[in-house]
């Protein structure tokens, strides 16, 4: 049990985003349940922020594709925690192929992390916090999700658009009960893993010819803005989709 709002983050041990929020929303004094298929690097990031905020972090292992996995560590982190009141589902998997070639298991793989995986960590939450009358879901989608670009792959674009279906219905359906639920949108954000993948000149490519702030984002960037769409002061906001790309796609 804790007496610190409880905030429950999937993939959150990678080098990117869900770390990043794991460690905003710790700073802004959530008790935060860390998440990933990575034991390692997940145990290291909750005794991390154990030790720069004290009390015991959590981490459970968790692939958001094992739906029963899901519905148990839903369980397990109310049991041991008392509470959810933030989920932020930032799990993604993509590979770029085109539709012409691409293998059924590119697609399915990328619907079951991007898509499904989502909605799973959804459906075992929200009765939950329906059940206390309030919560904030941020669902991490991406500018893929609107893009005409060869640069996604059409089964991540699928997945994401999907996402803010996903969360503009679920946020319709439980707005009555005191649940909001949000979508983020980010355009590229720089992260060490992304490095290994991409040149250099991809990065620089972007900061100077499509951003137009001069520079890649950031996870901290993204980190950001769950922190408001979390907290109780975007207590008017839900059903929002919110682009975070440095105008790259400007659109909600
Ligand atoms: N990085 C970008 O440029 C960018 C842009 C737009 C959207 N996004 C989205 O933001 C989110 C985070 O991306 P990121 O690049 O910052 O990576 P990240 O570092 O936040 O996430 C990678 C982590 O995901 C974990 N993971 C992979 N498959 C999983 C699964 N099935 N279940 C649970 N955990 C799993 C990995 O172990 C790794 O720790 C993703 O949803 C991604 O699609 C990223």
């Amino acid at each position: 049990m804790t007496d610190r709002a409880v905030a429950m983050v999937t993939a959150a041990a990678g080098a990117g985003i869900g770390a990043a929020i794991a460690r905003r929303l710790a700073s802004d004094g959530f008790d935060v349940v860390v998440t990933d298929i990575h034991e390692r690097r997940g145990q290291e990031l909750a005794r991390e922020l154990s030790e720069a905020h004290g009390g015991e972090f959590l981490y459970l292992p968790l692939d958001v594709t094992d739906t029963d996995g899901v519905q148990r560590q839903v369980a397990e982190v109310v049991d041991r925690k008392g509470s959810i009141d933030v989920l932020v589902n930032n799990a993604g998997w993509s590979k770029i192929e085109p539709v012409a070639e691409m293998s059924i298991e590119t697609w399915q793989r990328c619907l079951d992390v991007d898509l499904t995986g989502t909605f799973a960590c959804m459906r075992y939450v929200l009765p939950h916090m329906i059940e206390r009358g309030r919560g904030s879901i941020v669902n991490i989608s991406s500018i893929a999700a609107y893009e005409t670009s060869r640069e996604h792959g059409a089964a991540y674009s699928a997945a994401k658009a999907g996402v803010l279906a996903l969360t503009r219905v679920a946020a319709a359906e439980n707005g009555q009960f005191g649940v909001r639920v949000n979508a983020i949108t980010p355009g590229l954000i720089y992260n060490d893993f992304l490095r290994k993948i991409y040149p250099d000149e991809f990065f620089d490519g972007y900061a100077q010819d499509r951003s137009l702030v001069g520079r890649v984002g950031r996870p901290e960037d993204v980190a950001s803005l769950v922190s408001f769409l979390a907290s109780d002061e975007a207590g008017y906001i839900t059903g929002e989709v919110y682009g975070i790309s440095g105008g790259v796609y400007p659109h909600g």
